[in-house]
């Protein structure tokens, strides 16, 4: 079932909302936005990154300098939330790639030891064999075939590791499977779908509004939950410059 989304309703919590959540991947520009949105909210937030003085100091915010690769440390991190969510990820194209099952490992190892239940994990439309966007030939046929399937395909593997380990477990999870992700300064208007959405695009801050919308609602809790968005779309030469350049 399909369903039409708007973005600054995601903000919208009540007190009784309120939650008490671990951000993975908190410095990349999906958890930046998910950290901000979470936020503005009134959720508390522990944001989990490799760099800590990255983040300027903020009411409701805590900090804390992680590497999702070790056990131990993620083990320590979860502990007293009530929801973790991971928008962790890797530049694709460079050698095999393990960090997202490796850190989903360690995640839920930590979930299970400190009996938190909730966790919404950022993959991939590409996930579900049958996502062929309507109406999107050069993409289907050009973009998708090569940008996806070849350069991506190590983390798109690891991925599919990722989220079998974690189906493997008694958890509350979600998997946020957006399409190609671009950066727009706000919440726009989304749709989701189970499995994966119809649609080329996802900007950013969609994403971390569908997932905090999740984190509330409930919806797609152990399915996996397409998002795209539907009001905005990227300059495409510009996302493909911004992607291959951008520092991580
Ligand atoms: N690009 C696309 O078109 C596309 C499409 C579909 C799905 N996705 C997925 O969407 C997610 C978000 O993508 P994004 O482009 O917003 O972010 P991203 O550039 O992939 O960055 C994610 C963040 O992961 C963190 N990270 C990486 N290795 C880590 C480690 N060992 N320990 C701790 N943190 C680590 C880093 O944050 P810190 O600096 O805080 O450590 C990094 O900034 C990723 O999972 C990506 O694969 C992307």
């Amino acid at each position: 079932m399909r369903r039409q989304c708007q973005g600054d309703a995601a903000t919208e919590s009540t007190e009784s909302d309120v939650t008490r959540i671990a951000v993975f991947g908190a410095g990349g520009p999906t958890g930046r936005q998910l950290v901000q949105q979470a936020l503005a909210a009134g959720h508390e937030v522990t944001a989990v990154t490799r760099r800590p003085p990255g983040f300027a100091p903020q009411a409701g915010l805590t900090v804390t300098g992680v590497d999702a690769t070790d056990a131990d440390a993620v083990e320590e991190v979860v502990a007293g939330h009530e929801a973790v969510l991971s928008a962790l990820g890797v530049a694709p194209g460079r050698g095999p790639v393990s960090l997202y099952s490796a850190a989903a490992g360690n995640i839920v190892a930590g979930m299970a030891a400190h009996g938190v239940k909730r966790l919404i994990v950022v993959s991939s439309s590409v996930l579900d064999p049958g996502w062929r966007p309507s109406g999107a030939f050069f993409f289907n046929n050009v973009l998708d075939p090569y940008v996806n399937r070849v350069i991506a395909r190590s983390a798109h593997e690891d991925m599919r590791r990722m989220e079998a380990l974690i189906r493997e477990t008694t958890l509350d999870w979600t998997f946020a499977r957006p399409s190609g992700l671009f950066d727009h300064p706000a919440a726009t208007r989304y749709e989701l779908a189970e499995n994966s959405a119809d649609g080329v695009f996802t900007a950013r801050a969609d994403l971390a509004a569908s997932m905090l919308r999740e984190l509330t609602e409930g919806a797609y809790v152990h399915r996996a939950m397409g998002v795209v968005t539907t009001d905005v779309r990227p300059s495409v030469p510009r996302l493909i410059w911004r992607e291959a350049t951008r520092k991580r």
